[in-house]
């Protein structure tokens, strides 16, 4: 395995490298960063790993300056997994300043883009500058991240990328919680009431496949248990899958349908993420 934190050694190493599967992340990695890399084996000859903490997706009263740069063991995390790892400085992505962006669909906007604004455009942005350095024919990012994924493959699809985006499944510790790599800013209190997002999510997942179809009433029941148990709410919301847009029992066939449940909530100052999906047939 070789690290390389410039653009230039890293082309010069990937540059007869024809099948290059590459998985971005912003390091601090889990076993949901490494189910990645192992499923990116099965996709190329050559896998990389990107370890890049993006400044540009948080806000400014974000946790940037905070989040967990731990390169040094997100290394021997990765080393006889992947190839390379690129790990350039922030100097080295954005010499200048950056101001190119990419200019995202409405949906960008809402669930996690209506808390963090601007969130999604600075994801999207580093992800295609990532995408054109490493030029790879295939990329993975975890379904956790669902708006995310959603947004990255409109992005590919949309500007005719060459690279096909695969979708690696969450990971959950033992309890069910998503693995993230925020999840070690929660007190042992706070660790223990995490599950509740999922169990909360699996109990709408259930209610749906008995036949709920009153949505807006499944959605604030859930936002009321969290709010009781002291969360604060970004969103819980019901969408169809793939486009993520709204979903209205009342109008749409349900039947044959994809839907994902979507839900954000602060726990102290932890913002945590999660997602199921439900197929109706
Ligand atoms: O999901 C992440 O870790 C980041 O948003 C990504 C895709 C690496 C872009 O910075």
């Amino acid at each position: 395995m070789r690290i390389f934190p410039t653009i230039a050694e890293l082309c010069a190493r990937l540059g007869n490298e024809r099948a290059v599967a590459f998985v971005p992340t912003m390091g601090n990695l889990h076993e949901g960063h490494l189910n990645l890399v192992r499923m990116a084996r099965e996709h190329g000859d050559c896998v990389v790993a990107s370890i890049f903490v993006n400044p540009l997706q948080f806000g400014p009263s974000e946790d940037f300056d905070k989040y967990p740069r731990t390169l040094e063991v997100d290394c021997a995390k990765l080393e006889g997994l992947v190839d390379v790892v690129f790990a350039p400085s922030v100097n080295e992505m954005y010499p200048a300043q950056q101001t190119i962006f990419i200019e995202l669909p409405p949906v960008a906007n809402e669930l996690c883009g209506a808390a963090r604004p601007g969130h999604f455009r600075g994801m999207a942005t580093v992800v295609l500058k990532l995408l054109n350095i490493v030029q790879p024919q295939v990329a993975l990012f975890g379904k956790k991240d669902c708006q995310q994924l959603h947004l990255i493959r409109q992005l590919v699809a949309q500007l005719n990328l060459p690279v096909r985006v695969i979708g690696g499944e969450t990971v959950r510790a033992a309890d069910g919680l998503a693995l993230s790599s925020r999840n070690q800013y929660l007190s042992a209190t706070e660790r223990s009431e995490a599950i509740f997002l999922y169990q909360m999510l699996q109990g709408m997942k259930l209610g749906i496949l008995q036949g709920e179809r009153d949505f807006e009433r499944l959605r604030q029941q859930a936002v009321e248990a969290l709010e009781t148990r002291g969360w604060l709410v970004d969103y819980v919301a019901i969408r169809n899958q793939p486009d993520l847009q709204p979903v209205s029992p009342a109008r749409d066939d349900l039947t044959q349908r994809e839907l994902v449940i979507l839900a954000a909530a602060r726990l102290g100052n932890t913002r945590l993420l999660d997602n199921v999906e439900v197929c109706l047939d």
